[in-house]
């Protein structure tokens, strides 16, 4: 396995047709078609990094913003932003093109957390990244960023949850549109 790589070694394009059995019942994309099509690019990219098997341990964040037609052509674009020990921050966009008119739509942008995992079924490290343009720079450090505000929130959360209190809750849910029967 070599040490380091570059961005460039595991950049990956997928370009799906959008078909019609993908389409909901408003006419549309289904979700969770481009989620898949966002899971396998990135399992792509982070399996290229890694040499390897990889799975996929976190998603931050999809917005959806603007709807996919029938038709269009949905190309996902993953490259490595960064990489910790054994994880690999794959950021993803999906731009969606319409083929007659060549109008391309940008529909999402994600990052995917994918864990090289080794023979033995257990977390396996990966190799570093070679960082080259001032975008793999900014990229890597502002998902060291993102992945260090989410462990600051994990912790929150775990001690929101410890310290639930039910009257309080009570409380600030008075104005919200719920009705409580207990
Ligand atoms: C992801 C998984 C392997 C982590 O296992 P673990 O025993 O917690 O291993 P570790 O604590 O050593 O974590 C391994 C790495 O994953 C990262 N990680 C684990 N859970 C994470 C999460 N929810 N979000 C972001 N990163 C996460 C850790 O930060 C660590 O990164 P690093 O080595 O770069 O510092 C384990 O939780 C798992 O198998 N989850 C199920 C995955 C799955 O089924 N996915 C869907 C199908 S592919």
């Amino acid at each position: 396995m070599q040490d380091y790589k570059t961005v460039e070694s595991s950049q990956t394009t997928l370009t799906e047709l959008m078909i019609p059995s993908y389409s909901n019942f408003g006419g549309k994309i289904h979700g969770g078609i481009i989620l898949s099509l966002m899971d396998k690019v990135a399992y792509v990219c982070a399996a290229k990094h890694s040499d390897g098997y990889c799975i996929t341990a976190s998603i931050d964040v999809v917005d959806f913003l603007a709807p996919v037609e029938v038709g269009e052509l949905v190309s996902l674009m993953a490259s490595v932003n960064y990489v910790g020990k054994t994880s690999m921050i794959i950021g993803i966009k999906v731009i969606s093109e319409n083929v007659r008119t060549h109008v391309v739509k940008h529909t999402n942008t994600s990052y995917f957390t994918m864990v090289a995992i080794g023979e033995d079924h257990k977390p396996k490290q990966v190799p570093g990244l070679i960082l080259k343009s001032q975008d793999d720079i900014r990229r890597f450090s502002q998902a060291k960023n993102r992945r260090e505000l989410k462990a600051t929130y994990k912790r929150d959360e775990a001690s929101i949850k410890d310290e639930f209190n039910t009257a309080e809750c009570l409380i600030s849910l008075r104005d919200e549109r719920c009705q409580i029967f207990q």
